[in-house]
């Protein structure tokens, strides 16, 4: 499992960027970025390179061990895959294919795809100095016709993107990543129902066009949830000092809720049941909420059944488990 903090080559190229820039101006840019992204903006506030920093140091720890957790899942489900060639779409400053280089020793090949050029020169500068990414190809520009004119990969991923677009472009985009996709698919957005509401709709969508999924649900049908609940996971990762200092947070550790779903082109052989909740551990009993092949289930494993107390007491929420009682 590759870990959810940053890969300490990336941690190093922020920080010396970070150098002779003002804690004070990062933490109040960072401040408005948060606040548009809050208010339903996207990425078009981010015009300056201070902008493109600001957002980095604020966001790419969170937004990176996201997709790390997707991706570990997907590694999980088919532990062969070794993908050469990455395509990442709305890279933004290369979150995704600094994750998927980490979790893939196997890629050779990276594409990034994006609008917003203060990002991109960012991305391109933090990857200057890494040996696997420095040769990534970035090219700016409407992910719609950049797609349409790229060549297909084993991976793509769209991290925290299709949510600063219209319903309709995200349609359009679904099919053409989709297109592009030789193997899999990762599309990952905020832990929120709105989030989770882009995710399933992709998801039904690209199902009905040949697409299976491999996490987090065990199977291709309707997902069981009904409203207000919403199927989401949370990444715990470790905050740095400069990111404290610019979230003004206290705590050394922050908590990211995600939605994601991993779609493949052939479907996978197991489909291991989802943990959509953190398990509640009584003296009596563990009580998971599973999503199963067959559907939703609060899975009671009681203490006197020794061997699956102790199992079902090391779930955590996220996890791909075996319902085995
Ligand atoms: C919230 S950022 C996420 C960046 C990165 N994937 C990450 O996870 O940190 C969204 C990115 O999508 C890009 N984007 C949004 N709409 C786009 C479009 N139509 N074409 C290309 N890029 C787009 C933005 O420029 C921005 O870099």
């Amino acid at each position: 499992m590759t870990s959810p903090d940053l890969p300490a080559e990336l941690k190093a190229a922020l920080d010396a960027r970070l150098r002779g820039f003002s804690r004070n101006d990062a933490a109040e840019r960072s401040a408005s970025i948060s606040k548009t992204y809050r208010d339903g903006g996207g990425s078009g506030a981010i015009r300056s390179e201070t902008d493109a920093l600001a957002y980095a140091l604020a966001r790419m720890p969170a937004t990176y061990a996201a997709v790390t957790a997707s991706l570990n899942a997907l590694c999980e489900i088919h532990p062969e895959f070794a993908p050469i060639s990455l395509l990442d779409v709305g890279a933004g400053p290369g979150t995704a294919s600094w994750a998927a280089a980490e979790a893939f020793s196997s890629l050779q090949d990276f594409r990034l795809l994006d609008a917003n050029d203060a990002l991109r020169k960012l991305a391109i500068d933090l990857v200057s100095d890494s040996f696997r990414l420095r040769k990534a190809v970035y090219e700016r520009g409407e992910a719609r016709g950049l797609l349409s004119r790229t060549e297909a990969a084993d991976l793509v991923v769209a991290s925290y993107m299709i949510g600063e677009i219209g319903d309709a472009e995200q349609a359009v985009l679904a099919a053409l990543m989709w297109a592009k996709t030789r193997d899999t698919l990762v599309v990952v957005e905020p832990g929120t129902p709105a989030g989770y509401a882009r995710i399933i709709a992709l998801r039904e969508r690209l199902i009905a066009a040949g697409a299976h999924v491999g996490a987090p649900c065990p199977h291709d049908g309707k997902c069981p949830l009904v409203a207000p609940d919403w199927c989401h996971f949370t990444q715990r990762l470790q905050r740095s000092r400069a990111h404290k200092q610019i979230k003004g947070a206290e705590l050394p550790f922050e908590d990211e809720k995600f939605a994601y779903v991993v779609l493949t082109r052939e479907p996978v052989t197991v489909r291991p049941s989802r943990v959509l909740a953190q398990p509640v551990v009584s003296k009596v009993e563990v009580t998971a909420k599973l999503c199963t092949p067959t559907g939703l289930t609060l899975a009671r494993t009681p203490r006197r059944a020794k061997a699956d107390y102790a199992r079902a007491r090391r779930w955590r929420w996220g996890d791909a488990v075996r319902d085995e009682r």
